[in-house]
């Protein structure tokens, strides 16, 4: 039988989600919405696709709270229903509009699919993490957040510009919160297996840092209205699809520390093994003792908010 994932906000990004999850093949899709008729369109849309593009999966609409029962037995649900950021706003602005979103939604989609794994992609990410964390109830390795990827995709897109060369020659990564102190870990990223310090003089690697921490806001403010959604619907289905086939990808993910890299209690973006289980290992690296410092820094950003939540 093909595996179930249902996405929980058919705007922007969980439409482009389903897009990406829908050319794998892999997967039938249930995408979901509060707004009747607008994740019922795009589904439709979607399978209409299809015949074209050469995908055969089921793609339904849902009505929420209405058609909750269509989510049922799903083995991933991703959540990107809540508000997106506008213009002057940060992530962390989102945190009392997406709370009650994320506990109704939380609540619901866990009662019907007790054992899928949750991959949140609602602002302020790993807030929003910890919350269907304690909601759910559910073990650590089923509930996982979305943002390394999309930041560390940024990072290496910045990098290859510079460079002039593949992003597939870059590889990187950037932990900790979805923030603007998140942490691209420069000593862990290379080109073409050379360290990035050596072809790029330090002050226009500490520039490319800078715009990867507020790569989301350059976008917002592109935009004008709502936020980035094709990077971090491609990042999304990355993580989906490493656990739908078991694939194992070590992926810069959200997940709850219980002190690793010192952290404890806290969900905290680091490398993160993701198979059929959902995140089945963290990886701990050594880091320099300021990356470290940095680390610890944007966890405390993030334990604040948390705080907030009342959690
Ligand atoms: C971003 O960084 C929306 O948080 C998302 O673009």
């Amino acid at each position: 039988m093909r595996k179930k994932v249902s996405i929980v906000g058919a705007g922007n990004v969980g439409g482009s989600v389903a897009q990406r999850l829908a050319e794998t093949g892999i997967t039938d899709i249930v995408l979901a919405d509060v707004f009747d008729g607008i994740a019922q369109g795009k589904a439709l849309d979607l399978a209409e696709a299809g015949p074209v593009v050469g995908y055969d999966c089921h793609i339904t609409g849902a009505t929420l709270p209405a058609d909750y029962s269509l989510t049922a037995d799903s083995d991933v649900v991703v959540f990107t229903s809540g508000a997106p950021r506008k213009p002057g706003m940060s992530r962390d602005d989102l945190l009392a509009t997406n709370q009650k979103i994320v506990v109704d939604n939380v609540t619901e989609i866990v009662r019907h699919s007790p054992n899928c794994i949750l991959v949140m992609v609602n602002n302020p990410l790993d807030a929003m993490a910890h919350l269907a964390f304690k909601t759910a109830g559910f073990p650590k390795s089923r509930v996982v957040g979305q943002a390394g990827v999309l930041d560390t995709a940024r990072f290496r897109t910045f990098l290859a510009m510079e460079l002039d060369v593949s992003v597939d020659s870059v590889q990187a990564y950037v932990l900790g919160g979805h923030g603007d102190d998140m942490v691209p870990l420069v000593s862990y990223t290379t080109v073409g297996g050379i360290p990035v310090s050596r072809l790029i003089p330090a002050d226009r690697l500490a520039s490319i840092v800078e715009r990867t921490r507020k790569g989301g806001q350059e976008i917002v403010d592109l935009l004008k209205s709502g936020s980035a959604y094709q990077a971090p619907a491609a990042a999304t289905a990355q993580m989906v699809t490493s656990m739908l086939l078991d694939r194992k990808s070590i992926l810069p993910c959200s997940t709850y520390l219980e002190g690793e890299y010192g952290i404890h209690d806290l969900f905290v973006g680091v490398p993160c093994k993701l198979g059929a289980h959902g995140v089945e290992a963290v990886m701990q690296i050594d880091l320099a003792a300021e990356e470290l410092d940095a680390l610890h820094r944007t966890a405390e950003s993030v334990r604040s908010l948390v705080h907030k939540l009342g959690l």
